[in-house]
């Protein structure tokens, strides 16, 4: 029997972790796999019923399980709230108390979603890459201050790394790289940040471990420039926190579906924490609008990763294709001037719950 938190969130979260807890349950049925499901708070709902945005009994509920199943924190609800209780601290508290080091963002773009992107489908089609973010370091937890000095205002955060750090991470990105198109991508800013060329170095240091892997270094800028020249030839990437921060979202993009992207946490324990990369959409929350695509993958990424059932996976995945390939689309991937009628967040689930019937 394994355990599963669900921590729902805020906005659309609820919907598309709804939606998401369907097709697991119906995976693990075909796949023999026997859950259990917990459920807690995070984010603004829980600064909202106990005054903090991760309570330490959600924490260890957490780690009682073998997996976090999270959907989005957020709104503008809490945006003025001091940092401490903002609900995206919840999220960072979260990831760096269960150590969740290593962050596994893949962007890929679907046959049939190709003409979804803001670039020319010949730019995009046959995109294929995984962004991996470290996730527990870096600028996000390095010492940060405002202050004030002879009657002006001041502010730092800082950047640090030691080696151990970015070994585990190098070592999670060429492992991964193996598994996919055997090439890694080191992102920095070695030109001038010292940090990054300690990054640099760690990263020839590990490559003689994987002869099979060819490492490659890319400087932040240029390759957030390549990544609308020429999204295709990237295949694995690594990066520190705050470079993989908004390069996953230029990734993401490209393939012009953010509301299908999942994502997973990792440490070096087997629980993992899994979720949709888009945020609550506040906008939408409640209307049954959301898409539950990218959290129901983050599902089939939950099976891979936590549950060693990469079978489950496949199936999820293939099950997400083959409703795809019908034409079925939720607002949000749907391009202007297409005539297509839009499905619902639970309608989305009930098409993907269709598809998992027929194995
Ligand atoms: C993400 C988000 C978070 C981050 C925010 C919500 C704290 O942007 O997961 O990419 O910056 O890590
Ligand atoms: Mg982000």
């Amino acid at each position: 029997m394994k355990k599963i938190l669900l921590l729902p969130g805020d906005g659309i979260g609820p919907e598309v972790v709804a939606q998401a807890v369907r097709v697991m349950k119906k995976a693990a049925e075909i796949h023999g796999i026997e859950l259990a499901f917990e459920e807690d708070l995070i984010g603004g709902c829980s600064v909202d019923a106990t005054g903090t945005p991760l309570t330490d009994a959600a924490v260890e509920k957490a780690k009682g399980c073998a997996a976090v199943l999270l959907g989005a924190v957020g709104g503008p609800k809490w945006d003025a709230v001091p940092r401490e209780q903002r609900p995206e601290t919840g999220l960072l508290a979260i990831r760096k108390e269960l150590g969740l080091f290593a962050n596994l963002r893949p962007a890929t773009v679907y046959p049939s979603m190709v003409e979804a992107s803001a670039l020319r489908p010949e730019i995009v089609s046959g995109v294929d890459m995984l962004v991996v973010r470290e996730l527990t370091g870096g600028l996000y937890f390095g010492a940060a201050k405002t202050y004030e000095e002879d009657g002006i205002r001041k502010s730092y955060n800082t950047m640090s790394y030691d080696e151990n750090e970015i070994s585990r991470i190098g070592r999670m990105a060429f492992e991964a790289a193996r598994g996919r198109g055997k090439e890694l991508c080191h992102v920095h800013k070695a030109n001038v940040l010292e940090v990054s060329q300690l990054w640099l170095d760690v990263m020839n240091e590990l490559a003689p471990e994987y002869p099979d892997v060819n490492l490659t270094h890319q400087l932040v800028d240029s390759c957030a420039m390549i990544l609308v020249k020429e999204p295709k030839i990237f295949d694995t990437l690594v990066m520190s926190n705050l470079f993989g921060d908004i390069i996953s979202d230029e990734a993401a993009m490209i393939t012009g579906s953010l509301g299908m992207l999942p994502s997973a946490s990792l440490g070096e324990g087997g629980i993992g924490l899994f979720e949709p990369v888009h945020g609550s959409a506040p906008d939408i929350a409640g209307q049954d609008k959301a898409n539950p695509l990218a959290t129901i993958l983050s599902v089939a990424m939950l099976f891979e990763h936590s549950l060693n059932a990469p079978e489950a996976a496949a199936t999820i995945r293939e099950a997400v294709s083959r409703v795809l390939d019908a034409g079925h689309r939720t607002g949000d991937i749907i391009l202007p001037g297409q005539d297509i009628t839009p499905v619902g967040c639970t309608a989305m689930g009930d098409l993907v719950l269709e598809q998992l019937d027929k194995n």
